[in-house]
């Protein structure tokens, strides 16, 4: 991976909205050539499909459950928009894809063989195809960061599922493709859906106008009775079996903390207006299969600004109690925010309910494109990977200090950690060994 010198957020506007769009296709001949100069790539142009009657082509990479929902999504809320090329390690899953979204969208689904692509290298395709103009990444998280500095870098819009990162130096890669957008033009949306959920929106606004006076400090929880195995199949190599199963080994998934409760952190950093200064923690692993890497809980206290403390706790241990959602605690008040479509409420001092509000994430997954698809054609491209990056790098933080046992602050994480946990060799038939799992108090902060 390479390393960025750039270890702050970038000094820009944090939405798209002071853009203008007579310069845009100059800023984007302009910066992408100078992004692509900066992280070694080819250079593309982007098209400009400013008319909503204009089609604007979609690629994938990544055709798994999220990488399905994710064009389903595109489709079936932005009328003209059509999915011309896909990759995946393994064509025949973007095959079997194709042939399941064209029995709903038909004629939108537009992807002749010759822009099906498969291994390791297949995203390039997609990335290098003229005439794709948003690209979807939906490849485990591990890939994040130098896919979107090269989707940038290609002068390609760009939606991409949380987490963004799984180590500090993939999340300054994440910076740097944010700062690099925002020059260029081109829209960066994230697969943190929460933000666009109408009941998490509606008790966050009410919460920061002092619906429960001062928050104090908040209880956020992900615990569940477990997550998928893929055993492994007999002929893989090392580093096909991680790719398949890669939920459970950490420079791909980032462990569950990272890739699970990145969402409930995000809306915690959501309600405390940006990110944690430290963590403190720990965990363990009891029920996980050999070989696996993920730990099966974890408990962090996280300290914001203004003496705000977040207790935080994942777990996936079977036979125990669910439990996905957080709970606000304000000097006048108390907001309890539900995961998924569970809701969200306010109560009063006295424990009378004054407010609720369903949830109904499947229009938040929708509207995330919506919102990308409409930025880009009013010319105002949406970029909010620093946010996203940010989020995941407080997951990260989080895990760093359960592995280590140690105190972690954000200024260690975001300026000092040199932790790069993508392989230096991979290759599909490659050998890759496999590192054990985290001890705290033998695992090195680094
Ligand atoms: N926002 C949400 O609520 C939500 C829900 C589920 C998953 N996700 C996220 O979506 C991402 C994908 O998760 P999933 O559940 O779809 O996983 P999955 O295993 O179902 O799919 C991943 C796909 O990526 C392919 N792949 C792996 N490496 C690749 C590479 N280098 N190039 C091309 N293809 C590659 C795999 O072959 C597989 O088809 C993860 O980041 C996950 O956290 C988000």
């Amino acid at each position: 991976m390479t390393n960025f010198d750039q270890t702050h957020r970038p000094d820009t506007p944090q939405s798209g909205r002071d853009y203008d769009p007579t310069r845009r296709r100059f800023l984007m001949q302009s910066s992408v050539a100078s992004a692509a100069l900066t992280l070694g790539l080819a250079t593309d142009a982007v098209a400009d499909s400013s008319s909503p009657s204009e089609m604007i082509n979609v690629g994938i990479v990544g055709t798994g459950g999220r990488g399905g929902g994710a064009a389903r999504d595109t489709l079936a809320i932005n009328p003209n928009v059509r999915l011309i090329a896909m990759a995946d390690l393994y064509p025949e899953k973007c095959h079997s894809m194709r042939k399941s979204l064209a029995r709903r969208y038909d004629q939108r689904v537009a992807v002749d063989d010759k822009n099906i692509f498969g291994g390791l290298d297949g995203y390039r395709n997609v990335l290098d195809h003229p005439d794709v103009d948003i690209v979807l990444l939906t490849t485990p998280p591990g890939f994040r960061p130098s896919y979107l500095a090269e989707a940038v870098a290609a002068g390609k819009h760009v939606f991409a599922e949380k987490p963004t990162c799984v180590d500090p130096v993939g999340y300054r890669i994440c910076l740097e493709a944010d700062r690099a957008a925002r020059a260029q033009g081109t829209a960066i949306v994230t697969g943190t859906q929460y933000r666009r959920q109408k009941n998490y929106m509606e008790v966050m606004r009410q919460i920061h106008e002092g619906a429960i006076g001062d928050v104090v400090s908040a209880t956020s929880r992900y615990c569940t009775s477990g997550i998928w195995n893929r055993p492994r199949k007999p002929g893989m190599s090392d580093a096909e079996y991680q790719l398949y199963n890669w939920m459970h080994f950490i420079w791909l998934s980032g462990d569950q903390i990272v890739e699970q409760a990145v969402h409930n952190i995000d809306a915690m950093n959501w309600l405390m207006g940006g990110p944690p200064v430290a963590a403190y923690g720990s965990g363990g692993r009891f029920t996980r299969p050999t070989g696996s890497q993920m730990w099966d809980n974890v408990s962090i206290d996280y300290a914001y600004p203004d003496n705000r403390l977040l207790s935080f706790q994942c777990r996936q241990i079977p036979h125990t109690k669910g439990e996905n959602g957080s709970v606000v605690y304000g000097t006048e008040g108390i907001a309890t925010i539900g995961a998924a479509n569970k809701g969200a409420s306010i109560i009063d001092r006295s424990g009378r309910q004054v407010w609720s509000m369903k949830g109904d994430i499947n229009a938040a997954y929708q509207q995330e494109h919506k919102d990308l698809v409409d930025s880009i054609r009013a010319g105002k491209p949406i970029v909010e990977l620093a946010e996203t990056a940010d989020s995941s790098l407080t997951a990260v933080m989080g895990r760093l200090a359960a592995y280590t046992g140690q105190r972690v602050d954000w200024k260690f994480v975001t300026q000092q950690s040199t932790l790069d946990l993508f392989p230096d060799k991979l290759s599909l038939d490659g050998s890759l060994p496999i590192a054990s799992y985290a001890v705290p108090g033998v695992t090195k902060l680094i």
